[in-house]
Parts: structure tokens; sequence; C-alpha cells
């Protein structure tokens, strides 16, 4: 028996990074889990190792951004599954730019899939959830969203608006019985900061590989995250564990932001 047996949980941007080590958690605990990605060959893939695994998945080609996409996502699991007991929100782009160079559009880019489409899904998410009066709802912020940073403005304003839609839809669905909370982590290998790294590299002329090397430097627990790091308090807020907790963010950084 897993703490997650029989639920049905959807995670977004799982072909890759955190998401794809959350999806093997999730599923690990008995979950069937939706791997919901733009690379639908890289969801397919995490959907074969977890088959492998003997677990449960299936994949679903998504982009977050589109608000019809996101609805016919979640219609098509509850008439696949009959329910959608678990979201995951965290499909995320970053970008690393000067203050005086950054276009409307590039803006537009983060604010749209970090916050539009996490918006969007969750309002889709929360029908079927209301309906049972049950359900999970986890954001994925950062640390980035507790404080800002010179370079690093559209992504920092778009996890801090994460944390708040956290808490405003954990509000709105508390008389549902349906929890939210979100994770920040802090400096995590995967394929996103190797292209943060390169765009740190692109403006400060730092070698490929020195800005992840600089910032780990500040990890009081002495390392840098890898994805598993993520995975125990992702599936603890997807259990009956966190019933009784809500509208909250709870950093996974090493120690590198006191709250
Ligand atoms: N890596 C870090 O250091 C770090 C730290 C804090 C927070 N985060 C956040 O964690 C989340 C996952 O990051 P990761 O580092 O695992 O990234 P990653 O780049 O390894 O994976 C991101 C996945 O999201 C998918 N994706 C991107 N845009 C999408 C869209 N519009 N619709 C659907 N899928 C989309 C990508 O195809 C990819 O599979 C992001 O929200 C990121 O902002 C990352």
């Amino acid at each position: 028996m897993g703490t997650l047996d029989s639920k049905i949980a959807l995670i977004t941007g799982a072909a890759s990074g955190m998401g794809r080590a959350m999806a093997l958690g999730y599923a690990q605990e008995g979950a069937h889990v939706v791997i919901a990605d733009l690379n639908l060959d890289g969801a397919n893939t995490v959907v074969d190792e977890i088959r492998a695994a003997g677990d449960s998945a299936s994949a679903k080609s998504l982009n977050v951004s589109s608000t019809e996409e996101s609805k016919r996502v979640v219609d098509e699991i509850v008439a696949e599954h009959g329910s959608l007991d678990i979201l995951v929100n965290n499909a995320g782009v970053g970008l690393i730019k000067p203050l005086d160079e950054m276009t409307p559009d590039e803006w537009d880019r983060i604010f749209n899939v970090n916050v539009k489409g996490l918006m969007f899904l969750t309002q889709a998410a929360c029908v079927p959830m209301r309906e049972q009066n049950s359900g999970k709802i986890i954001n994925m912020a950062s640390i980035a969203g507790r404080r800002g940073e010179a370079l690093v403005s559209a992504y920092c304003a778009s996890k801090a608006a994460v944390i708040s839609i956290t808490q405003s839809v954990a509000l709105a669905m508390a008389p549902y019985g349906v929890n939210v909370n979100a994770m920040a982590p802090g400096i995590v290998d995967t394929p996103y900061w190797k292209q943060v790294d390169k765009q740190f590299g692109d403006l400060t002329g730092k070698a490929e590989g020195e800005t992840f090397k600089e910032k780990s430097a500040d990890v009081p627990l002495g390392r840098t995250s890898v994805p598993e790091d993520i995975v125990p308090l992702a599936v603890f807020l997807a259990g009956p564990g966190s019933n009784y907790i809500t509208a909250q963010t709870y950093n996974v950084e090493g120690g590198m932001v006191m709250s």
C-alpha cells in the first residue's frame, strides 16, 4: 500500500527535472500519474520508465499557457479516470535579463506560463475537485519568489505571484476540502538551471557552470539540490498527512532562505 493508492495525479512539466522526479515518486506511492508536457516524446519516455517499474502512468500533450488545452486535459482525465485528485503545477520557464533590456514579449512569455498557465489550469481542476469535495493542489514556486534579483525580475515576480495565488486559491477552495500549498526549491541541477547558467554567462562572461558553482557556495547544507530532493515533500503535500495544512509555501533549498 502506498500513501497515494488509487489517486489520479496530473503533473505539468513532468517530462524533465523535478516534474519527472515527482511523477516517479507519486507512481511509486500508488497514484496513476498523468504526465503533461509541451514535450510529448519526453512525457512518453517518463511513462515508459514508470510502467517498467510496474507502476501506472499516461502522457498528455499540454501547453499550460493555453487555457483551452488546460481545460481539455482536465476534462479528458475526469472522463478517463472518474476523478482528478492531485494537481501539481510544476511547468515553468525562466529568464535572465537586465532591467533595461527586458521586452514586453519576454515578460509576457514568463507570465503566460508561470502565472496565467498555473492559474487557469487550477481553475479547470477546481471544477471536479469542488464536486468531489476533496483534492490537493501543489504549486511550484521558488526561493526567487521570496526575494528579488537584479537580473531575474520577471521570473522572481512570477514566482512571488505563485506564492500569492497559492494563498488565494487555498482560501477559495478551503470550504471544499481542497488543500492548496506550494514548494520553493533553491538551486536544482536540471535542464532549466543549465539554461539559466548559460544566460548568466552570456551577460557576465562567466564560463559554463561557473555561476552554478558560485551560487552553490551559499547553500548551508553544502550542496546544490537534485530533483529527487523535492519528492518527499511533494508526496507529503499530496497525501493525507497534509489534510490540515493549506495556503503554505515550503522552502526546500538547503537552508538558503530562513522563514
Ligand atoms: N531548477 C531550479 O533550480 C528551480 C528552482 C526553483 C524552482 N524551479 C521551478 O521548478 C519547476 C520545474 O523546473 P525544472 O528545473 O525541473 O525544469 P526543467 O526545465 O527540467 O523542466 C521543465 C519542464 O516544463 C515543460 N514546460 C515548459 N513550458 C511548458 C508549458 N508551457 N506547458 C507545459 N510544459 C511546459 C518543459 O518541456 C520541461 O519538460 C519550474 O516551475 C521552475 O521554475 C526550478
